[in-house]
C-alpha cells in the first residue's frame, strides 16, 4: 500500500498535532496509508513536544531565536522538511511569519481559528468572540505570502449564543478544528499522486 507522508509544524499546546497523530499516523485510508514523517517545533518549551513523543515521534526543535533572520530560519525548516520527502506540510498552531523562502518551496496548509478573511492574525478567537457576528468558525487554507491570506480550502461554523462564555466559544472552535483538519489532510493527500 502506498504511504503518503506529512510534516506537522507546531509552536505551543499541540492539541491539533495530537489529534492529527491520533487520527492519521500509520492509519489506512482509501488506497493509501499516512505517515507523519516529522514533527517540527520552534519553541523548545512547547507542551506539544510531549504529545508528539507519546506517538513515538521525537520532534525536531528549530528554535527561531537561534537564527539571525526569518529567511535563515525558514531555510532550515525547508531543508528539514525536504529531507523527509513529504507530500504535504500542515501548520497546526505554528505561530511564525513565513517568508518566500518557505512559501516558494513547501506545499503547506494552515489552520486558523476564525472565518477568514475576517479576523486574521494572532488574536482571532478573542476578536471573533467579541465581534457582533452571530456565527463563529474556523478555516483551513493554503499557505501563501500574505499572512492568513492563502486560498481557502474548507471552513466550518456554528451559531453563537448569548450565554456563551469565551471559554465555551474557544472549546467549540477547537472541537471544530479537531473534526475538520484531519478530513482536509486526507482529502488533499488522496488528490496527490505519488
Ligand atoms: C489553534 O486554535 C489554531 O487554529 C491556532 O492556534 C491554535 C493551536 O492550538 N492557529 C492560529 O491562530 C494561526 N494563526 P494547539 O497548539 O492546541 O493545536
Amino acid at each position: 500500500m502506498p504511504v503518503k507522508k506529512i510534516a506537522i509544524l507546531f509552536s505551543g499546546s499541540g492539541t491539533n498535532l495530537e489529534n492529527l497523530l491520533k487520527k492519521l499516523h500509520n492509519k489506512e485510508f482509501d488506497g493509501f496509508k499516512i505517515e507523519v514523517a516529522v514533527t517540527i517545533c520552534n519553541n523548545p518549551n512547547a507542551k506539544g513536544i510531549m504529545r508528539s513523543r507519546k506517538y513515538g515521534i521525537e520532534p525536531i526543535i528549530i528554535n527561531h531565536k537561534d537564527f539571525a533572520n526569518r529567511e535563515d530560519f525558514d531555510k532550515e525548516l525547508v531543508a528539514t522538511i525536504k529531507e523527509r520527502e513529504v507530500q504535504l506540510t500542515v501548520l497546526a498552531g505554528f505561530m511564525r511569519f513565513l517568508t518566500p523562502v518557505f512559501i516558494s518551496n513547501i506545499k503547506a496548509i494552515n489552520l486558523h481559528p476564525a472565518l477568514l478573511p475576517l479576523f486574521k492574525g494572532g488574536h482571532a478567537i478573542e476578536e471573533s468572540f467579541k465581534s457582533g457576528m452571530k456565527v463563529g468558525g474556523i478555516t483551513v487554507h493554503h499557505v501563501s505570502e500574505e499572512l492568513d491570506g492563502g486560498t481557502i480550502i474548507a471552513q466550518r461554523c456554528f451559531q453563537k449564543s448569548s450565554s456563551m462564555s469565551l471559554d465555551d466559544y474557544e472549546k467549540k472552535i477547537h472541537n471544530l478544528e479537531y473534526e475538520l483538519l484531519p478530513i482536509v489532510v486526507v482529502d488533499l493527500l488522496s488528490e496527490i499522486n505519488s
